[in-house]
């Protein structure tokens, strides 16, 4: 990618095609002391009230910089390797971390351990670009004191409040309002697909494990996702074209979105998967439409169930998973009251955390 001039034009050239820069793009970058704080990095005038007739009077590259006069008597030198970062249009950072897909033959997947100035280290960065290729990391040797899962939350980014509360004691209990909060094997869901926005990315700790069973399960949604778009196209389309109502409902609240069961982002590629068949109401639809529908959500639901995609371990007091909530689906195996308690905390946090998080250490550490 270069910057080339042609008199009074400045263009960008990777190699295929060579194109003008307009030049109010780069009237807007000007980062002189009087345009542009340095600490925030933010602007200090506002480019909408501009004269949009901006055009560039001379145009010079000087090793690094384009130095620009424009006809407004702004002069300008302009750090290439800063806005040649701006040429993609995509997050170079995040986007850039390819998704692994996986099912129940994963094995050796590293585990981290916590220890003192974690939050700011290379591990952490490690941790996170481990957590985008595989949806999600297990941390072990968190402390259990005190809802230390919130100050862990709150140290990659900030927790994501629900009705539920800051965080969630799960554990069987009596006139439960979820039936996260039995002995009952949960099959594979995601969190609060009834929620807008949906919790991003969830955090369950283990305090005390007591008993032989209670195992965390979790699915690819996004394996799975890709296998039925391979082997049932139709399948695939119907589930990512119609919407299904889910909804939650207790004495306090009721809260209710709409979703396909597979989103897909503006470029019908992979987004987020919701599951949960406690909480779903399919439309009414045309009945041809509705068999198809119907036939496709018990494929997929047999496919999220099914021991192929399954991993299955046991988090043992102190270890902390934390799980992609539009990717993954999670669930437990049952267990026995009478053999102890089992006892974990959970809460959420949103991308905005993790992302936030990964792009300052990457700068820190200049990877
Ligand atoms: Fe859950």
């Amino acid at each position: 990618m270069k910057i080339e001039l042609d008199e009074n034009k400045v263009y960008i050239n990777n190699g295929s095609f060579k194109r003008e820069i307009h030049p109010f793009w780069l009237r807007e970058r000007v980062d002189g002391e009087e345009f542009l704080d340095k600490g925030t990095q933010q602007r200090l005038f506002d480019p909408t009230t501009l004269n949009s007739k901006i055009s560039i009077n001379t145009a010079n590259i000087n090793d690094k910089f384009l130095e620009i006069d424009f006809n407004d008597g702004v002069k300008s030198k302009l750090d290439i390797d800063k806005l040649a970062l701006e040429f993609s249009n995509e997050d170079t950072v995040i986007r850039t971390i390819p998704k692994i897909k996986w099912n129940s033959t994963l094995e050796n997947i590293k585990n981290f351990e916590y220890q003192d100035g974690f939050f700011d280290s290379k591990e952490m960065y490690n941790l996170l670009v481990s957590f985008y290729k595989y949806g999600f990391v297990v941390i072990k040797n968190i402390p259990t004191e005190d809802n230390f899962i919130v100050k862990f939350a709150n140290s990659i980014g900030s927790v994501r409040r629900t009705n539920f509360g800051e965080y969630f004691d799960v554990k069987s209990k009596p006139d439960p309002n979820d039936l996260a909060y039995t002995s009952l094997e949960l099959s594979p869901h995601t969190d609060n697909p009834y929620r807008n926005p949906v919790p991003c990315i969830q955090l369950l700790h283990c305090i005390v494990s007591e008993v032989t069973g209670g195992l965390s399960t979790l699915v690819d949604g996004f394996t799975v996702t890709e296998d039925l778009k391979k082997e049932n196209p139709d399948f695939y389309k119907i589930l990512s074209e119609v919407k299904v109502r889910f909804k939650f409902i207790d004495k306090d609240v009721v809260l209710e979105d709409w979703s396909e069961l597979i989103k897909l982002d503006d470029n019908k590629n992979f987004k987020q998967v919701r599951f949960s068949p406690r909480l779903d109401y399919v439309p009414i639809l045309d009945k041809e439409k509705l068999d198809l529908y119907y036939k496709a959500r018990k494929k997929l639901s047999e496919m999220y169930n099914s021991e192929k995609y399954r991993i299955e371990f046991k988090l043992a007091p102190k270890d902390l998973m934390m799980m992609d909530n539009y990717r993954l689906l999670h669930g437990r195996t049952s267990y026995e009251v009478k053999e102890g308690n089992r006892f974990l905390q959970g809460c959420y946090i949103d991308y905005d955390s993790t992302e936030g998080k990964l792009r300052h250490l990457k700068r820190k550490f200049n990877i």
